[in-house]
């Protein structure tokens, strides 16, 4: 097991440590875990290059720190608890020993499938037990893991079947989402029309719905399984093989595919769980996370699982039978550390303080928030009404990119302030920049969140394409990695994390691209342009915000058009991308250059007036326009 630190100074110590010699201080943590052969130098790293290698020469297996690792002391363990969608069904439990042979089992049926190390692997499933079999089975045999989140399109899993060149599709006949039957292999099937690079697809019968199943690609999870050895041995990889790709948004153009390897993301994943979340061996840890991002990479599978920690698995939603399902939950199966969004929490709230207050819920000794800043109302009811005023929360700030926490109080150590991710973990050092690229000393400051010294558990690059990288997380400011987040610090050096500075917004702790949403918009026949800016909301953090520029349309046909736009949207990428408010304008800002100026935009649906200069602007009139056409849409 990692370290584990378990008061203020030991905290303090730990931080110094880290920051004095970070190489002895990894490689004492790295120490923990089972390597087949030993690193022969902790860090190599230039971030101007910029390129970063943690534990080189080293060689180990994932999987084999799950499971060889924990076979003596863990076998009989819970590993994985699945609860399903619906309450009347059984929930199932696997222990660590069945946990391997079902792992063991798959990562056979995918050699037998001619899949081999370095191969890529999407896997779109429903929050299923297969969907933490396959990912474990194909690090088991050294293949890269493309996980899509069940809830995007075929279009966007087409484009990310091709850019990572996948020869496999695991996907499911259907999924179970509250009141809901999807039929996912229907979407599935769509974007094999589009993805020429998969050979097999894998189906896990799920809802029993009527599927086609294409002759020679189409193979299904339980045939496939039903012979297969409970015996495989792991592939050796190197520290710095690639372990997954998880597609994420920014500012500019399509999704980049994060790219993570396997020594530093593995040591980086358990340390982080193990401490932010002050687990203790026995406990019942919960996060509601889909493993489709990177939450559920790192703390419902990696994380907790490289510890020996029994991790709950949730098919479902939050409010569905009703809105007490994750209290439910808690009590049924006595769970100790809970983990969730704030935007779950704010729609749970919305429902009324008597779901939560009939349960006592006395097993829980810790609460989580991930993904968006949580406001203070937020914060206080989970502390008061979920915690029981007993709990302390972590707010935990980190990134796809990051792999793992990295700004978060360590659970009943440091104190908390409501709204504030409080103090960099071991081994991170943020620094602030201002606007002219200087680092902000001291405290009482406020700028752009950057990273000056690297952590085992960052991404390495952008899957084919290193330059992209370079540009957008190294450029803005050389010679460090830029998160794309304003912070401030406090006059107690506590950080409290603003948002997102750059054009991408955060949609109930989901992160999606305006230049993507725009482009989307655009592809509608009726349309000749779009702007898309984040808005406060009231339960999803940020609203998306749609200015759009159709010329040609009907003019009593306004609502049709908006919706046909969102479904457009649904369609391109995901539901979760449609946008909130659709408001149709006869033009954009624009500077001489053609450029939108979205700071203008921003500006008038955070209800503010002071827009800076508009001197620049091709057509300054517009802007009257717009705010005047806002204004009636708030009102009407
Ligand atoms: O803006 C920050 C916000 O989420 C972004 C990262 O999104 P993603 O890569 O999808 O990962 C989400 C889960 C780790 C960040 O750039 N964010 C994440 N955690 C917090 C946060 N904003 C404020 N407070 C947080 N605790």
């Amino acid at each position: 097991m990692v370290p584990k630190i378990s008061t203020l100074s030991g905290y303090l110590h730990e931080y110094q440590k880290s920051i004095v010699h970070p190489e002895i201080f990894w490689e004492r943590i790295a120490e923990s875990f089972h390597w087949r052969k030993p690193w022969e130098k902790v860090l190599e790293w230039d971030f101007n290059k910029p390129e970063v290698k943690w534990f080189v020469g080293g060689k180990l297996n994932i999987t084999e720190n799950i499971f060889e690792r924990h076979a003596c002391m863990k076998g009989d363990t819970p590993a994985i608890i699945w609860e399903p969608n619906d309450p009347s069904e059984p929930h199932k439990i696997f222990t660590y020993k069945q946990l391997w042979d079902e792992v063991n089992k798959f990562a056979n049926v995918l050699k037998s499938l001619g899949v081999k190390k370095g191969d890529r692997i999407t896997i779109y499933l429903p929050m299923i037990p297969e969907l933490a079999i396959a990912m474990l089975a194909s690090a088991r045999i050294g293949a890269i893991h493309s996980i899509v989140f069940a809830g995007f399109s075929a279009k966007a899993l087409a484009e990310r079947n091709n850019d990572a060149q996948s020869k496999i599709l695991i996907t499911a006949d259907g999924s179970f989402r509250g009141p809901k039957t999807i039929p996912l292999k229907q979407t599935a099937d769509e974007a094999l029309h589009m993805s020429g690079s998969i050979e097999k697809v894998i189906v896990v019968k799920r809802t029993g719905q009527q599927v086609r199943m294409k002759e020679g690609r189409d193979l299904w999870w339980h045939e496939l399984m039903k012979n297969a050895a409970t015996e495989c041995k792991a592939e050796t990889m190197d520290a710095e093989d690639p372990l997954f790709i998880l597609y994420t948004s920014g500012s500019t153009g399509k999704p980049k595919g994060i790219l993570h390897t396997t020594g530093g993301y593995m040591i980086y994943a358990a340390y982080t769980f193990r401490n932010v979340f002050q687990y203790t061996d026995g406990d019942i840890y919960f996060c509601a996370a889909d493993i489709g991002w990177i939450t559920g990479h790192s703390y419902i599978i990696y994380g907790p699982l490289l510890e020996g920690a029994t991790t709950l698995m949730f098919e479902g939603i939050p409010t569905y039978p009703k809105p007490d399902r994750y209290w439910q939950i808690i009590e049924k199966f006595k769970v100790n550390q809970f983990y969730t969004s704030p935007t779950a929490i704010r729609s749970l709230l919305a429902q009324g303080e008597e779901w939560a207050d009939k349960y006592d819920m006395p097993s829980l000794k810790v609460l989580g928030t991930v993904g968006e800043p949580i406001n203070e109302e937020a914060w206080h009811w989970y502390h008061n009404h979920v915690g029981k005023g007993r709990c302390p929360i972590v707010d935990t700030w980190w990134q796809t990119e990051t792999g793992g926490i990295m700004i978060s109080p360590l659970a009943g150590i440091t104190p908390t302030k409501p709204a504030y991710a409080t103090l960099p973990l071991p081994g991170i050092r943020p620094v602030i920049m201002d606007a002219d690229g200087k680092p902000l000393k001291g405290n009482n400051v406020e700028g752009s969140l950057c990273i000056e010294f690297p952590w085992p558990g960052m991404a390495r690059t952008v899957w084919g394409d290193h330059q992209r990288y370079k540009e957008v997380y190294f450029t803005a400011y050389p010679g460090k990695y830029f998160t794309g987040d304003g912070v401030k610090r406090d006059e107690d050096g506590y950080y409290r994390i603003l948002g997102r500075i750059d054009d991408v917004i955060n949609v109930s702790g989901h992160r999606l691209g305006t230049a993507e949403i725009e482009n989307a918009i655009n592809e509608h026949p009726l349309v000749a342009e779009s702007a898309v800016v984040g808005y406060p909301h009231p339960i999803k953090g940020q609203g998306i915000y749609a200015f759009v520029v159709a010329p040609a349309r009907p003019g009593n046909l306004d609502e049709e058009l908006r919706n046909s736009i969102r479904q457009g949207v649904a369609k391109l990428i995901s539901p979760i991308a449609k946008p909130d408010k659709i408001q149709f304008v006869s033009g954009l800002p624009k500077t001489r250059s053609g450029k939108i100026m979205r700071r203008i935009l921003r500006k008038i649906v955070a209800g503010s007036s002071d827009y800076g200069d508009t001197s620049t602007l091709t057509n300054p009139g517009i802007v009257n326009e717009i705010q005047k056409g806002f204004e009636a849409l708030k009102d009407g």
